[in-house]
């Protein structure tokens, strides 16, 4: 029921392999994480468009290869107890799940549409070189189009739909693409619209809650999974 955010965000630095290893410490069996492509077309686990923020680097992810990408710190913004910690590849996300037996959400991060099919065909291409179990395997996106992709090339991995915003024509617009689940914005959620989205029968999730003290209240509304930063608290 709860899935660890980044990892274990709110723990050791976001989309990390530690950061992966403290969401299992604290006893969740989910984790979620961001992959996008860097220059050499290599899918990394980072979130944003840039290393700005998480690294000690400067320079957009699409612009630099991963050797160079290997050069930074991706510990120390966090705190200096995680000083030398590196972006991981998916490939070693991938290894750590596997050691510590977790389910990943694994989130197609797309900056620009033109992202779209090359992330997808590379995450796949490196899903069938590692022979990843597919039941251990949920792709999201809030890019429809990606969800497109990974359904016709790979139709047995679940297929999760985020979003932000949700109005009388999400449901229908989402049919087509199959979703075993819909991660929604958790300020949004009405008990209206979890009913929709229960009713349609789909998986419903929420990111990102971080006060243990309302998880009550979403499960209450029919939330069957709730993704967070400190997995620890819950
Ligand atoms: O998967 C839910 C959540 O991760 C989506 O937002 O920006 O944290 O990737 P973001
Ligand atoms: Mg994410």
């Amino acid at each position: 029921m709860i899935t660890g955010h980044r990892g274990a965000a709110a723990l050791a630095p976001e989309n990390t392999l530690v950061s992966i290893r403290k969401a299992a410490e604290a006893g969740v069996s989910w984790v979620e994480i961001d992959t996008q492509l860097c220059a050499d077309s290599i899918p990394v686990v980072i979130h944003d468009e840039t290393v700005n923020r998480c690294t000690n680097g400067k320079g957009k992810i699409a612009d630099l290869n991963l050797a160079e990408l290997k050069e930074l710190d991706a510990g120390s913004w966090f705190h200096s107890n995680f000083a030398g910690e590196r972006i991981p590849t998916l490939a070693e996300a991938f290894n750590t799940c596997l050691d510590l037996d977790l389910t990943l959400n694994l989130e197609l991060k797309i900056h620009h549409d033109e992202q779209i099919e090359p992330l997808v065909n590379a995450v796949i291409a490196l899903i069938k070189k590692m022979d990843f179990p597919i039941d251990k395997l949920l792709f999201s996106s809030f890019q429809k189009r990606a969800l497109v992709l990974c359904q016709q090339q790979m139709p047995d991995v679940r297929r999760g739909f985020i979003c932000e915003v949700w109005n009388g024509y999400s449901l229908t617009s989402i049919e087509a693409i199959q979703p075993y689940s819909v991660h929604i914005d958790h300020r949004i959620l009405t008990p209206a619209i979890a009913q929709n989205i229960k009713d349609a029968g789909y998986v419903l999730k929420i990111w990102t809650l971080n006060k243990a003290e309302k998880a009550q209240h979403f499960f209450n509304m029919g939330v069957d999974s709730i993704i967070t930063d400190a997995p620890d608290k819950f």
